[in-house]
């Protein structure tokens, strides 16, 4: 049975006191609720990762990106083996903000995927089409497209490693939710896609995140679509009460 995942992605919110203190909160609450099908995740910056793992037992941490490189010369970035030396678990991967504010090319992609599998995080890698293209019905050729150039020169060991989360870029800090029938259209098709790669079994493994204004009054409606195997939270992820609501509508449709 593929695993069932609730994840916060604070982006570049919360100073250290803020997220310890936000972590603390969520990692308490996750406790009291003790959720028997639920992972939950936050998804800290960098500077985060270390204090907040150490007030997170039940809940587990994310970085939000790491580099392209293994080490060396690279001013301000932080490697995969540095993220896991914090005792960190996950990283999150070509969020669509990376892609086109950072320029992180599919190209650049392979290479952090890489590195961060050598240092045994598991990914969880954003898909997702802008408003044109869904306008242009051009979207099941952009996440195709994103799968295949970012991932689909894993072995099926190392995909074994992969969360994917589409995340159309239009419902992103919009208020404007994929309907759970657009969700699970897509959610359909990418875990057809995997199937057709790593084959059916590979393909049923695999957890599949929906992201885009997800929060606490539609979180119930999406999780009911059965391809819809959790959340990648932004803004909701801030607040413990949405969250924890979020956590608990995921929790209440095994
Ligand atoms: P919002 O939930 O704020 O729309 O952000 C979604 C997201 O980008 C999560 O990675």
């Amino acid at each position: 049975m593929r695993k069932k995942i609730v994840a916060g992605n604070w982006k570049m919110n919360k100073n250290l006191q803020e997220g310890i203190a936000l972590a603390q909160e969520v990692n308490n609450r996750v406790k009291a609720l003790a959720p028997q099908n639920v992972t939950v995740i936050v998804g800290t910056p960098f500077i985060h990762l270390s204090e907040v793992n150490k007030v997170a037992d039940v809940i587990t941490v994310s970085a939000q990106n790491c580099a392209a490189e293994a080490s060396g010369a690279y001013t301000g970035e932080v490697s995969a083996a540095m993220v896991a030396s914090t005792g960190c678990k996950y990283v999150i991967l070509g969020h669509s903000e990376r892609r086109s504010y950072y320029g992180e090319t599919d190209e650049i992609l392979v290479k952090k995927v890489g590195h961060a599998l050598e240092n045994n995080l598991e990914i969880i890698f954003c898909v997702g089409e802008v408003l044109a293209e869904r306008e242009a019905e051009k979207h099941f050729d952009i996440v195709k497209s994103q799968l295949s150039k970012g991932l689909f020169q894993l072995s099926t060991e190392q995909f074994a490693h992969i969360v994917i989360a589409y995340e159309p870029v239009w419902a992103i800090g919009t208020g404007k939710t994929a309907t759970s029938a657009q969700a699970e259209e897509m959610h359909k098709f990418i875990r057809k896609t995997i199937a057709e790669k790593y084959g059916e079994t590979t393909a049923d493994n695999t957890t599949i995140l929906y992201g885009g204004s997800c929060n606490s009054k539609n979180a119930d409606e999406l999780f009911s679509q059965p391809n819809v195997d959790g959340g990648l939270i932004g803004g909701a992820s801030l607040k413990a009460d949405d969250f924890m609501t979020i956590i608990t509508a995921r929790e209440n449709h095994q």
